[in-house]
């Protein structure tokens, strides 16, 4: 298998064993911990040594590593790529049960916009994490994944809907989204019926249970596909493909033997807006920033010359050319899968790239023999956006907004390119270490 192959098959479980957020920072988590990572608390006082690894998490969901790297700060800068862990789905409500008709369904809640209709006739089933009183009154949380097929959206069959093809599958978001779990559960004990499921998964008792951010996934696992496997499809491409790359990236010994400070910076909550605790528009990475800078015992000009002289990539899915639907493109950027990473320019600043970032990230393709394209919007349809201008008005570092191109961006099964994938990892390795 040639190395893209590889890199990509190494994507595709990383995403077939994180089925949420929460999942997808403990993976990363552990892979960095076994590359030598050492993980800072956010209560304690940070003591940190040049050449040192380090991982901070914050809410089990959002996570920044870095290594802070032999040379000075303030004339090298830091050397960011920043990226998410979230997607949109469907989130199980509070009280979500609903039993009716003698089937017991999940109620759920739209997170971000994902294509509802390709949740439908799918094995769907349940991840993400619980809280609960343990035996010595202490409130801990646990990760649950079912990995089993739990949960199903039937869609209606044709001689039911016999405008489907011409008008498109739709979904009423309060009345024909709740997802079938059981059927016929005695009345009196379907209230607490995922109570108890979630339980005994976390081997507790159902009345320790406190709360859950629980979502729904695809337990369809990642492939390749095409005459010759050179695409892959799976869910979460948005944007777990581009933390993925980002780690590769971190990773390669290139980078790490430049001795220059790199970070990723990967958030929760940017399919809602990024305005949380650990979005990308709080305060997570620049609490961070400032803290590495007074653990080095800079001064607060010195870490704001360090900003000055640092970079971001932000990388997220790019939306690839489909011909059969041309008339959604705009025709003089189409961009294409397998063609290399794409820089996206927006005016509005919907994306954060400006000619300088776009002139520096072409020189980094440049350096590692690795083609790009250019994205722009068509001008009559609203354009969607990323972390990068949020950070950097919130840090004024310069950012660019680059990703590969992907297609059906939202849905729950969406596909891309397995060159592409090498190339942004070389890209992105080539800005690491430069
Ligand atoms: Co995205």
């Amino acid at each position: 298998m040639k190395q893209t192959s590889q890199q990509t098959q190494d994507l595709l479980n990383f995403i077939d064993s994180s089925p949420s957020p929460f999942h997808a920072v403990d993976s990363i988590k552990q892979r960095l911990l076994s590359n030598g990572f050492s993980v800072l608390d956010e209560t304690e006082k940070w003591l940190l040594k040049p050449g040192g690894r380090y991982v901070v998490i914050r809410d089990d969901s959002s996570i920044v590593f870095f290594v802070l790297g032999t040379k000075p700060l303030v004339k090298s800068g830091i050397k960011i790529i920043g990226a998410h862990t979230d997607s949109p789905g469907l989130k199980i409500k509070p009280q979500p049960i609903i039993h009716s008709d003698g089937l017991l369904r999940l109620g759920v809640e739209v997170y971000g916009g994902p294509v509802l209709a390709t949740f439908s006739d799918r094995d769907l089933s349940l991840a993400g994490r619980v809280s609960y009183k343990n035996e010595a009154g202490m409130i801990v949380s646990q990760l649950v994944h079912f990995e089993q097929a739990l949960l199903r959206l039937p869609n209606l069959a044709i001689h039911m809907n016999r405008k489907v093809n011409e008008e498109g599958l739709k979904f009423n978001k309060q009345t024909e989204l709740a997802v079938i779990l059981s059927d016929s559960v005695e009345q009196q004990v379907s209230a607490a019926y995922l109570k108890q499921l979630l339980a005994s998964h976390c081997e507790i008792k159902p009345e320790q249970l406190l709360s859950w951010e629980l979502n729904v996934y695809d337990t369809q696992k990642g492939c390749f596909w095409g005459a010759e496997q050179q695409f892959y499809s799976n869910s979460q491409l948005d944007n777990l493909a581009s933390c993925h790359a980002g780690i590769e990236a971190l990773l390669d010994e290139q980078t790490l033997c430049s001795g220059n400070t790199v970070m990723a910076a990967f958030f929760d909550h940017e399919e809602i807006g990024s305005e949380s605790s650990k979005g990308a528009s709080g305060c997570f990475l620049s609490d961070i920033l400032q803290r590495m800078t007074y653990a080095v015992e800079l001064s607060d000009e010195d870490y704001r010359r360090t900003l000055a002289q640092s970079f971001m990539i932000s990388a997220d899915m790019a939306h690839a050319y489909q011909p059969n639907f041309p008339s959604a493109y705009e025709p003089e950027h189409k961009v294409n899968v397998n063609q290399g990473p794409v820089i996206k320019i927006n005016s509005n600043q919907r994306y954060s790239t400006e000619s300088v970032s776009e002139a520096m990230f072409i020189h980094w393709c440049e350096l590692s023999g690795v083609p790009f394209q250019k994205y722009s919007h068509r001008t009559d349809i609203p354009c969607g956006s990323t972390i990068g201008p949020m950070s950097s008005a919130r840090l004024g570092i310069r950012t660019i907004d680059v990703g590969n191109p992907m297609w059906a961006m939202h849905s729950i099964r969406e596909s891309a390119g397995v060159d592409d994938h090498g190339f942004l990892i070389k890209a992105l390795t080539t800005f690491f270490a430069e």
